[in-house]
């Protein structure tokens, strides 16, 4: 790969990303039939629909985690699906923070060694940057503390935190309330709007949770293999 080329990858600024036309099967059962979407900088967009529609399929070939069948997801029209694991990796890696679904964090790593992990992958200095976001998000009294010792609402936090540490484009969310109460649910999603005032991030959340669908320019629905724009 030119040394050109991989300039383009991390400094891509993304304005755009794009699914057209995907297709996934797991054995017989056709999980995603045919999906477009589309989403732009500083948008929030909102895709729900019931448990196993194929929402958390769906985000992980948007991010490049894994790869549809058929159709192509373009960053700024460049369709990472040509792309190999290693070159999806980095992009990845410089241009989209993920929270998961379930918690990802390292338990024998302490929160700030846990936020500051995506940094050294990347090769940055960490130090400033992870003191900065632990005091972003309200979490610098936890900065020692283990992940076990988290409530849930704490370690979703944290795992935002990681999320932003190379200052991704697009921030991508899987289920980032459930499991939390009325309150710290309502929290999450006070900050993620606070991202997106403050940074312009393109942020993608999955969900099944009815409480955050008053939030989001786009709202899209995911039901027996389409996904509908609501
Ligand atoms: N790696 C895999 N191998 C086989 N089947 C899979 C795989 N990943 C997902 N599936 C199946 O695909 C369907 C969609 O799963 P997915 O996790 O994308 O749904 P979801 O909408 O995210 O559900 P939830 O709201 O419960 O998180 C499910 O029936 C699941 O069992
Ligand atoms: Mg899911």
């Amino acid at each position: 790969m030119s040394k050109k080329y991989i300039e383009i990858l991390t400094l891509l600024s993304v304005s755009y990303l794009e699914a057209i036309n995907i297709h996934k099967t797991y054995g017989m059962r056709k999980i995603l039939n045919g999906v477009n979407f589309r989403a732009s900088d500083g948008e929030t967009v909102i895709i729900q629909g019931p448990s196993g529609a194929g929402k958390t399929t769906l985000l992980n070939i948007i991010s490049g985690i894994d790869l549809p069948d058929k159709g192509e997801v373009s960053l700024n029209g460049i369709n990472i699906v040509r792309m190999d694991e290693d070159k999806r990796a980095k992009l990845r890696l410089n241009n989209i923070g993920l929270v998961f679904q379930e918690s990802t964090l390292i338990e024998d790593l302490n929160i700030l060694e846990n936020i500051a992990l995506p940094l050294k992958l990347a090769g940055k200095r960490w130090k400033e940057k992870v003191t900065e976001l632990v005091r972003y998000l309200g979490i610098e009294k936890l900065k020692y503390e283990y992940p076990h010792s988290l409530s849930r609402g704490e370690k979703q936090r944290v795992e935002i935190a990681r999320a932003l540490a190379n200052d991704p484009q697009i921030l991508i969310l899987d289920e980032p309330t459930s499991n939390l109460d009325d309150l710290n649910a309502f929290k999450v999603m006070e900050l993620l709007q606070k991202i997106r005032k403050d940074m312009g991030t393109l942020i993608i959340i999955a969900t099944h949770d009815v409480r955050i669908t008053n939030i989001g320019e786009k709202h899209y629905f995911l039901k027996e293999g389409k996904l509908y724009e609501d």
